[in-house]
């Protein structure tokens, strides 16, 4: 992930658990009237309008430092094996040699359960609904699904670095000037999915790492909030203190490795 994310470690579970996020919602300038229009790092631009940008640091996750390697990144709240409760399936990254990732979908092709993560020892991804197995690059099997898993878009930085491009992620964000009792704020508003986790993040230049800031959902309330879950689709409106005239704001969505 990029030197702007924030993780989270979770001990006392079987398997590490990481929080991460996806830089979806367009960055915007705090100087208004400039929007950013384009992607935060131009070597992961979107190619498909609407699409939003997972940003993978390798070294983040030892899974992925071996050929046949995996992890599965939930971009939601979902129930294991039952399908998504959300538009956004988590996403398979596998390792299928040095060098050579796949980024896909965890929707099955048969009825749209979500597929556990690449594992060599039953053989692929496996949908433990009706039991379609899929190859490590997403090939269907066996099993009564009849197409192999959607390939993302990806790309390599040779180094560290995987950008899996997302269809439908994408969104724009429209910041405005909001009076306020409490001081000089913007508000900025983007369309929100149901049960997905937001988060805002903040940077002084565009080279410059982003740090998570915290907003209020009212015009004059305290920003002590850092986490926004919508409980239905919609447009979402926040306000975030304004430190100075420059600087860029970002939303993202939170990911969570199983
Ligand atoms: S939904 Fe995956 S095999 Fe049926």
């Amino acid at each position: 992930m990029p030197a702007h994310s924030s993780s989270q470690f979770d001990v006392g579970i079987s398997r590490r658990r990481l929080i991460k996020h996806i830089v979806a919602g367009t960055a915007v300038s705090s100087v208004l009237g400039r929007p950013w229009l384009a992607s935060l790092i131009a070597d992961c631009t979107p190619v498909q309008a609407g699409a939003g940008i997972l940003r993978v640091k390798l070294s983040e996750f030892p899974a992925l430092q071996n050929d046949g390697g995996a992890v599965r990144l939930s971009l939601n709240p979902f129930v294991a094996s039952s399908t998504s409760v959300t538009p956004f399936y988590p996403v398979l990254i596998n390792r299928v040699a040095a060098g050579n990732f796949v980024g896909l979908s965890s929707r099955c092709t048969h009825m749209g359960c979500v597929v556990s993560a690449y594992d060599e020892g039953s053989g692929g991804c496996l949908c433990q609904c009706h039991g379609s197995l899929f190859a490590i690059d997403g090939r269907r099997l066996s099993g009564p699904a009849n197409s192999a898993l959607t390939k993302y878009r990806l790309f390599f930085d040779g180094v560290d670095q995987l950008c899996i491009e997302i269809p439908g992620l994408g969104f724009s964000v429209t910041p405005s000037v909001a009076d306020s009792p409490v001081g000089p704020r913007i508000r900025l508003q983007f369309a929100a999915r149901r049960n997905v986790n937001y988060e805002i993040h903040y940077r002084k230049s565009i080279s410059e790492a982003g740090i998570v800031v915290t907003f209020s959902k009212t015009q004059d309330g305290t920003a002590t909030e850092t986490v926004l879950t919508p409980t239905s689709n919609g447009t979402a409106t926040i306000f975030v203190d304004r430190p100075d005239g420059s600087g860029f704001y970002s939303v993202s969505i939170q990911t969570l490795e199983e």
